[in-house]
């Protein structure tokens, strides 16, 4: 196609004061409280080729085999092109249900296909739930950290957010039951608690069994809604299976978010919501406004790739790939990372969570960092407040083992210079003696994680 030259007139110079004023009073008011979203913007500045992004949480689409892409393409071409080009319903078809019931069964949960809306990748189902729920100024409570990407969402809702603070166990259910408290003395009702219980995104953390089962009495004994959000279950390197939240209360208070962006791939955009009839029916609402349905195309490509019977080997295929990467991270880390740092050892999931010296801001480093043509995302993404600045997360999946020793190794030598610089301002003794291999352990079992930041305080 050739291009269409644009017309002088209509080139954009650079925005103009008048400009501005133009559309300054037309803006919502929410729109002042909306943030961007740190992943989103890294992405732009990662997509140059030099750099070495352990920023994306990208899982790896290389390995879905093309051969296979294109055979179920061209089936639903050849027998139903224009079933799969027309609209579909706001809920889903009937089909991609029967995909998610599958899905989630594999994690032992048992879930009615009327329960399920098909959304366009979960982040649109945690965006209509909040369209659901929060009113300005409602009470909406996360981990801390949580995940970045959700931060916008509660944002542009301009809900009041208050973060728990994670362990290695995962959010601290004792630190919660005293905010429930609190608020209840003050005469608030939370609209719900959001939760990334397994293999967080982005501690790595999972959620302890005694803190899933004490969370769902507190949803009953409260009437809270808990919202779970359930990316990486399957995605499991090592240890036991642990009941997913929806599991453990039956769907009464837990909402349910899945996804098939980290098991098949994100650029379907395919995901979905589980709420019981009253929430659905108000999610159907938000979701025939937002964009009447999702995408037909990848919802027959689903049904085509399930059809076919492999999807579970192709999960297995993403662990035994997936599990190689965190090893060769966390091998990485202790090589080239200060012994002053500590991280998380997710036992599955996509990400690392590494904590550095309090006086190291991450957002500083990763400025550094870029000019090294590296990327991670700095920690303050996964807060509201102000907290999260010496810590980052770091993803493995989205890269191979070479590239990821190598993201480690110049991630370690701007925290080296920064340590340094530090050292000789006050005079302080090195700290930057590597870690002992062994001293973070190999493959964690029993615990998901060894070291993990312990801030202490509150949850406000
Ligand atoms: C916890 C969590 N929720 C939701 C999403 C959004 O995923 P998608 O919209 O691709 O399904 C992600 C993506 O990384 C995630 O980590």
């Amino acid at each position: 196609m050739s291009e269409v030259p644009i017309p002088p007139h209509r080139r954009r110079a650079h925005t103009s004061t008048r400009d501005l004023e133009r559309y300054a009073g037309l803006f919502a008011e929410r729109t002042t409280v909306m943030r961007s979203s740190a992943m989103r913007d890294l992405m732009a500045i990662t997509a140059r080729p030099e750099v070495i992004s352990l920023a994306g949480g990208l899982p790896d689409t290389s390995t879905f085999p093309p051969q296979s892409f294109a055979a179920q393409m061209t089936r639903i071409a050849q027998e139903s092109a224009a079933e799969a080009l027309q609209y579909g319903p706001t809920e889903g078809f009937e089909e991609t249900k029967d995909c998610i019931v599958e899905v989630m069964g594999a994690e032992g949960m048992l879930v009615d296909p009327h329960d399920v809306i098909v959304t366009t990748g979960g982040q649109q189902a945690i965006d209509l739930i909040c369209k659901a729920l929060v009113d300005p100024g409602d009470v909406v409570i996360c981990e801390a950290p949580t995940y970045p990407g959700a931060v916008p969402v509660f944002c542009s809702y301009q809900a009041e957010v208050i973060q728990v603070e994670c362990d290695e166990d995962g959010m601290r259910v004792d630190e919660l039951e005293q905010l429930l408290e609190r608020l209840r003395r003050d005469g608030r009702r939370p609209k719900f608690v959001y939760s990334v219980p397994t293999f967080q995104n982005p501690a790595g953390v999972t959620m302890s069994l005694p803190r899933r089962q004490r969370l769902v009495e507190l949803a009953r004994l409260h009437e809270l809604l808990v919202v779970e959000d359930n990316p990486y279950g399957l995605l499991r390197y090592g240890g036991e299976p642990m009941p997913p939240l929806y599991q453990l209360d039956g769907g009464d208070f837990v909402l349910y978010i899945g996804t098939f962006s980290k098991i098949l791939s994100p650029g379907i955009r395919l995901g979905w919501a589980v709420a019981p009839p009253p929430v659905m029916e108000k999610i159907v609402l938000g979701k025939q406004a937002a964009d009447l349905c999702t995408s037909t195309l990848t919802q027959y490509f689903v049904r085509e790739y399930f059809a076919e019977g492999r999807w579970r080997q192709y999960v297995e295929d993403l662990v035994e790939i997936y599990r190689g990467r965190r090893d060769t991270m966390l091998a990485a880390l202790v090589e080239h990372f200060p012994a002053a740092a500590t991280w998380t050892e997710p036992q599955g999931g996509l990400f690392i969570w590494a904590t550095l010296p309090e006086y190291i801001d991450s957002g500083d480093l990763l400025a550094k960092a870029l000019r090294a043509d590296v990327a991670f995302v700095p920690g303050q993404a996964a807060y509201i407040d102000e907290r999260g600045r010496n810590s980052m997360r770091l993803n493995f999946s989205g890269v191979g083992d070479a590239e990821i020793r190598e993201g480690i190794r110049r991630i370690g030598a701007v925290i080296a210079e920064q340590v340094e610089l530090y050292e000789a301002l006050t005079g302080e003794e090195s700290t930057l003696a590597r870690a002992e291999p062994g001293r973070r352990g190999g493959e964690a079992d029993g615990a998901d994680v060894l070291p993990f930041r312990k801030t202490g305080e509150g949850s406000g």
